[in-house]
């Protein structure tokens, strides 16, 4: 049901769940200034290939680029700040019992504005590991490009997935057990068109969650969603917190 007024009897069904979990995809950064993927104009992939930068051969093939790209991109993210969606986000995890975030954005801006325990289902863009081993590094020589590893001389890469590889176990687990255990499921700022991560909405939805979908447009999966609020993150997710916290006064 695509809207954007948050009617009364949600907010009641919302306030009675004991838990929450919110998955994230590139739009709730989109209000911070960092692109997201797939939009037609401003999206990296309307821009770049994936095929060139974003795979394990395109980095064995041109290590160079693919290095100077993720050091472009982490540039873009170290000059942002959460915005009003990744704050009241925080807020509202904070109204249940139990709360889950899981993330696909490598950017750490969820942590930035407060959430503490983030499942990152993509990695994370500050962090430096070796191609060989993936030992976690925090310094190297800026001048080489990509640096070696001090332990082994390997390439450093950074600790994101790329197409073609696998999630990191533990966390999609926990991601995948908290959808099929969670209450209330929201999925923000996500095309929900990257699997296995795009697997959760319909796993919360299967194992009975009330599924939320915040998102300006359209995804695969609005259908399927009990509530669509077609509205920017930044916009609707303060709104819903203070639709709640006036509910709990009253
Ligand atoms: P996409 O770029 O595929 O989708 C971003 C979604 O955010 C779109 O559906 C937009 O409509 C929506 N959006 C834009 N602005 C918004 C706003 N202000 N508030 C809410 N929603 C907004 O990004 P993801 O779904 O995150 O993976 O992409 C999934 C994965 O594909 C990424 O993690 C990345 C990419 O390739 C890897 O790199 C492995």
């Amino acid at each position: 049901m695509p809207t954007k007024e948050i009617p009364q009897p949600l907010l009641e069904q919302i306030r009675r769940c004991r838990s929450i979990m919110a998955f994230t995809g590139a739009g709730i950064s989109a209000e911070s200034g960092v692109p997201t993927f797939r939009d037609a104009q401003t999206g990296l992939w309307a821009q770049f290939s994936p095929l060139d930068l974003a795979t394990p051969e395109a980095f064995k093939k041109h290590p160079q680029r693919v290095w100077e790209w993720y050091e472009w991109r982490r540039s873009l993210v170290n000059k942002v700040s959460p915005n009003a969606g990744h704050k009241a986000l925080t807020k509202l995890l904070q109204l249940f019992p139990i709360n889950t975030l899981v993330t696909q954005n490598v950017d750490g801006l969820h942590q930035a504005s407060g959430t503490d325990t983030v499942l990152e289902l993509h990695g994370n863009i500050h962090r430096t590991i070796c191609s060989r081993d993936r030992t976690m590094h925090q310094t190297w020589e800026p001048e080489v490009k990509p640096p070696r590893c001090p332990d082994c001389g390997a390439h450093l890469r950074p600790d994101v997935v790329w197409f073609g590889e696998s999630l990191p176990a533990d966390t999609f687990d926990g991601a995948i057990r908290a959808a099929q255990n969670c209450e209330l499921f929201l999925s923000i700022g996500t095309s929900t068109t990257v699997y296995p991560a795009a697997e959760l909405p319909h796993t919360a939805k299967n194992t009975g969650a009330l599924v939320i979908e915040i998102n300006p447009t359209p995804t695969p999966f609005t259908a399927e969603a009990d509530w669509a609020f077609a509205a920017p993150a930044g916009e609707f997710l303060p709104h819903l917190v203070e639709r709640m916290e006036a509910l709990a006064r009253s």
